[in-house]
């Protein structure tokens, strides 16, 4: 237990000094069927990284059935939806047991075994939650689909996997919208015949066009059996595959096992947000909300699992932030009691755009915690937050992690280590970051800046890449050989304090969701009229950043507005709305070296702005471009 900064300190050096003593100590607050024989077994050259070796066990069990003798009638997840005239459910442990089971025993009887993928396509509903659980229930891999990405987007990642099933809704709610989420599957699976059957929970009513693949969720679920036994797993058997965008070629399937997830999610989850007494439905009235989509790491790890595991009670929330206006979170904070809240950055910006008439009326004085994740947060943000959510009573954790750590890794402890506007602050027990210099040498000391790398696994990094461990080499532990290298660069001031600068490769973060520049360009050049594309992140004051595209198309093509719309439009069918780019200037030529590279760091400055100081370019292969670029920026 960390009571104290000087606590952390000492639990801190221990966990570094003798890992395998710190990681047995919390894993064996789990169930396990059968104890690990070996807490880590690693090398990052391969690489090949177990945790809790033949250890045997289900997460599932661990989440909710271990939680039953005490809690069953506690509250696992209050479900806000969409509209706020529409009604809550309130799902207690218990609840999720039978939800889950049936659930599980439905994908039994539809023939999904163990170790198969299914895929999950679906809004921000409770079921979507409960079919996460009953993959990991019967030992089948979820691979869930954020439900914003296009047909095309959700082919390609079912394709990759290879997924058998599909679970989805009619629809999907998102604000004023209702997007018919069935029809993006019914398109997706043209190319993908390996899917043999589509579960469809019937959600907003939708017409749906029925094919003989499709089972509706209600004519079966209900009637399935609520008992059902978890499927042993072994510690590195797969629990999910999650698809992400990196600096190169299409998303990669980032694979996460059951034991070593488990143990992290958990133990992330209990450390950061400091919400004691979980497992007592009498003494605990703490209630954690998590904005993000289950569609991401976030929503995975502290929608599901992570506060699941911890047995605490949880918000789901369907909507958006500004729907029907921008006081909608103030407004569920205030219905809920909530006394954790852990949202982005890009949330909070927009919120403070849009006014504080919105926070006004709200009673937010059940507020105990607050979090930030998913990119830097600003000062200006983090202030604002601090004052007008948190009334400056709140600690901020500013919580740093990717979807290939699992969890979080560096962050302050709530009310326990300090804060500094920015600043992720400090590692968690267990976890080393390192600063590395272009060469891979470790920068010492402190007041220093660097590429961030991690030189010691935990419990959740990333075991491979779904179908190509290659690749999970390449993208991780092949630029600084020995090290996990996390694509970030940092800073480490003074204290000793960690501050995320932001991507040091080609991969974007747009309001907190991860784009890579390739993703994008690769879809703008799929427009018949487009020759050649380079794409790059400016700063956008409430996205964070924004999308800037730089485009060669003929001479000849005259209707450039037009040609810009259907750009995007080309944009929004290959990857989601979420990739499309903010800026498109239409350019003669891009700034090549001799050798054929596009020099980034031109269009970034360009982008930026920053005109006055272009740098060297003196190897480029025509300055001209150059000239012509600053002239007609955007
Ligand atoms: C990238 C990972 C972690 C869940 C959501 C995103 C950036 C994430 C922070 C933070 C500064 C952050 C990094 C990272 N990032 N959290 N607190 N401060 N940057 O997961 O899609 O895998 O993206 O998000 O650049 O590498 P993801």
């Amino acid at each position: 237990m960390i009571r104290t900064y000087d606590d952390y300190r000492e639990i801190y050096r221990k966990s570094i000094e003798n890992p395998e003593h710190f990681w047995d100590t919390i894993a064996d607050q789990f169930v396990w069927h059968k104890r690990w024989t070996k807490t880590v077994d690693w090398n990052f050259n391969d690489p090949d990284v177990k945790w809790f070796v033949d250890g045997k066990f289900n997460i599932t069990q661990n989440a909710i059935d271990r939680h039953l003798p005490l809690n069953s009638g506690k509250t696992a997840f209050i479900w806000e939806p969409n509209s706020p005239e529409g009604h809550k459910r309130i799902i207690t442990y218990q609840n999720l047991h039978d939800e889950v089971c049936q659930l599980a025993n439905t994908l039994k009887n539809l023939g999904v075994k163990k170790g198969d993928r299914v895929c999950i396509y679906m809004p921000m509903i409770p079921e979507s939650v409960f079919a996460m659980l009953a993959c990991a229930r019967i030992g089948a891999v979820h691979s869930v689909v954020f439900a914003g990405f296009s047909s095309s987007a959700l082919a390609g990642r079912i394709q990759d996997s290879d997924c058998k099933i599909v679970l989805t809704s009619d629809g999907a709610y998102r604000g004023p919208k209702d997007i018919p989420i069935k029809s993006v599957v019914d398109e997706a699976l043209r190319e993908c015949p390996g899917v043999e059957k589509v579960l469809m929970y019937k959600h907003t009513g939708t017409i749906v066009n029925l094919t003989e693949k499709d089972i509706i969720w209600q004519d079966v679920v209900p009637y399935a059996s609520p008992v059902c036994e978890p499927e042993i797993m072994d510690s590195e058997d797969m629990l999910f595959i999650l698809y992400t965008s990196g600096s190169t070629g299409k998303p990669k399937g980032v694979v996460h096992t059951c034991g070593g997830y488990m143990v992290y999610t958990c133990y992330t989850f209990q450390t950061v947000f400091q919400m004691d007494g979980l497992n007592d439905v009498n003494t605990n009235q703490n209630v954690f909300w998590c904005t993000a989509d289950v569609g991401w790491i976030t929503g995975h790890s502290y929608i599901a699992y992570g506060p699941l595991l911890a047995g605490a009670s949880s918000v789901l929330f369907e909507g958006v932030p500004t729907f029907p206006d921008a006081g909608r979170f103030w407004n569920v904070i205030d219905k809920y009691k909530v006394t954790h809240f852990y949202t982005a950055p890009t949330a909070i910006r927009a919120l403070e755009a849009a006014g504080l008439q919105y926070v006004a009326p709200y009673d937010l004085s059940s507020l105990k915690v607050l979090g930030s994740v998913g990119e830097p947060i600003n000062e200006e943000a983090w202030q604002w937050y601090h004052k007008n959510i948190g009334k400056e009573k709140c600690p901020i954790v500013d919580t740093w992690w990717q979807t290939e750590t699992g969890g979080i890794m560096i962050s302050a402890i709530a009310g326990i280590t300090p804060t500094k506007p920015g600043y992720a602050t400090l590692p968690l027990p267990g976890i080393q970051p390192i600063l590395v210099d272009e060469k891979g040498n470790e920068i010492p000391g402190n007041d220093v800046e660097g590429n961030l790398c991690i030189k010691f696994p935990w419990p959740s990094i990333v075991r491979t890449t779904y179908g190509d461990h290659a690749r999970c080499r390449q993208a991780y532990f092949e630029t600084y050989p020995g090290l996990y290298f996390t694509g970030d660069g940092c800073k480490r001031d003074h204290d000793g304090f960690y501050r995320i600068t932001g991507r040091v490769d080609d991969v974007m973060n747009i309001s907190g969701h991860r784009i890579g520049t390739a993703e994008v360009e690769s879809a703008i050049n799929s427009h018949i009229d487009v020759v050649e594309s380079a794409v790059v992140g400016y700063p956008h004051d409430i996205k964070g950043q924004g999308i800037y595209a730089y485009v060669i198309v003929p001479s000849t093509t005259k209707n450039h507005d037009m040609l810009k719309k259907e750009i995007i439009a080309e944009v929004n069918k290959i990857i989601g709305p979420i990739a499309k780019p903010d800026k498109i200037q239409i350019v003669n030529g891009l700034p090549k070296t001799r050798s054929g590279k596009i020099m980034r760091r031109i269009l970034r400055k360009v982008a930026e702005g920053e005109i006055s100081n272009l740098g060297d370019t003196s190897t480029l292969l025509d300055p001209s471009v150059v000239e012509e670029i600053v002239k007609g920026r955007l």
